[in-house]
């Protein structure tokens, strides 16, 4: 039987929504705080493939989600550009910082990211032979616009500004930086569908602070392309976009991009999105992951009201965003349990 995950994205709407959670595998969890001490810092354990392998098992373990996602991060993709990449305990990442044509003429070239990726891909092939048969494998790599966020700023920034300065003062340089992440993109996620991914997710956490004209150009046009390229070679393998806190530019966003499914933030209502977004297509979300720190006749009122929003179309039950370090484990189980219920 086709597993439910990829029976959604097919478009099916299912009695009860399949369900897995952004951050599923993190420091909510006391196994992965172990594993993460084992592995000493995060970028260690993001490369081993044996430790990766098992903290992304971790949460199909103790939950049983219907997917279990690639332990990994958006940020190795610049890395593997040779972009220097640290992180701050309690801060965050760290990166060089792409100012101006001289840091984007120092990357090195799509053809060599594979040499520092390969971990990742071996992550990969290990989880496709260890997860149960009714789980879905997805793999994933951050959208061009956020990853160039963090390439420009060297951080994470509340409002994007290094990177919507770069565009206004050096607009070659940046969409030359566009360009190369798209690319990039398509040969990192296809690596991963190579290696075993049934199903990859395109994480572009800063889409709302493009607005108009460059919501078209750096959010929907290298969706649009990545989708493209990948669905030419890997016709079967669907995609899921999440185009954060985009509003109304979630209208349309399937037809647009060609996405088999976009993931939707906690900023929109359920109700909205069941009337504009969902006859266009499966959507993801989006549960307020704050939710997961309260716990609670809120939670399942929320899980409730969600579910049954969404009850008339393809649906895939998550949060609005990455679910938390002070969340506590018990609710993530009540979640799962009130989705279930019926
Ligand atoms: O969802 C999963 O379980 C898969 C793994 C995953 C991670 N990061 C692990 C991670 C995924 C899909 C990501 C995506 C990611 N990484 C995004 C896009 C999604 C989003 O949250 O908006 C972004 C913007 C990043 C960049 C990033 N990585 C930041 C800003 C941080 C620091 C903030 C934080 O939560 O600590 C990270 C670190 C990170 N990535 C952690 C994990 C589990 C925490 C690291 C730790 O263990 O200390």
């Amino acid at each position: 039987m086709t597993k439910t995950i990829l029976r959604s994205l097919a478009g099916e709407t299912l009695p009860t929504p399949p369900i897995w959670m952004m951050r599923q595998a993190g420091r909510y969890l006391p196994e992965y705080k172990a594993t993460r001490a084992e592995a000493g810092d995060f970028l260690s354990l993001c490369y081993n493939p044996d430790l990766a392998t098992e903290v992304t098992l971790q949460p199909i373990r103790r939950f049983g989600f219907d997917a279990a996602i690639l332990f990994a991060d958006i940020l190795l993709l610049p890395q593997a550009l040779g972009a220097d990449l640290w992180f701050v305990t309690g801060e965050g990442p760290r990166l060089s910082t792409i100012t101006g044509p001289d840091g984007l003429a120092k990357l090195k070239g799509v053809d060599d990211i594979h040499e520092t990726l390969n971990p990742i891909y071996q992550t990969v092939r290990n989880l496709s032979g260890a997860l149960p048969a009714e789980t879905t494998l997805i793999g994933f790599a951050g959208a061009p616009w956020t990853v160039a966020t963090y390439m420009i700023a060297g951080q994470g920034t509340p409002d994007q500004g290094p990177a919507h300065a770069l565009k206004a003062e050096d607009r070659a340089t940046f969409e030359a930086l566009i360009d190369l992440l798209t690319v990039s993109t398509i040969e990192y996620l296809s690596a991963q569908i190579d290696a075993g991914a049934e199903v990859v997710k395109i994480f572009d956490s800063w889409a709302g602070s493009l607005k108009g004209e460059d919501f078209a150009k750096y959010a929907l046009e290298p969706a649009r392309r990545i989708t493209a390229a990948l669905k030419d070679r890997h016709p079967d393998i669907p995609v899921i976009a999440f185009p954060r806190e985009a509003g109304d530019g979630y209208i349309g966003f399937h037809a647009a991009t060609g996405a088999d499914c976009v993931a939707i933030d906690n900023s929109v209502d359920a109700a909205w999105v069941a009337e504009h977004v969902q006859p266009a297509g499966c959507v993801q979300g989006n549960l307020a992951s704050s939710h997961m720190v309260t716990g609670g006749d809120a939670l399942v009122s929320e899980v409730r009201r969600i579910r049954d929003a969404l009850s008339n179309g393809p649906h895939i039950f998550n949060l609005g965003h990455g679910i938390t370090p002070d969340a506590d484990p018990d609710n993530v189980t009540l979640m799962i349990e009130t989705l279930r219920e019926k």
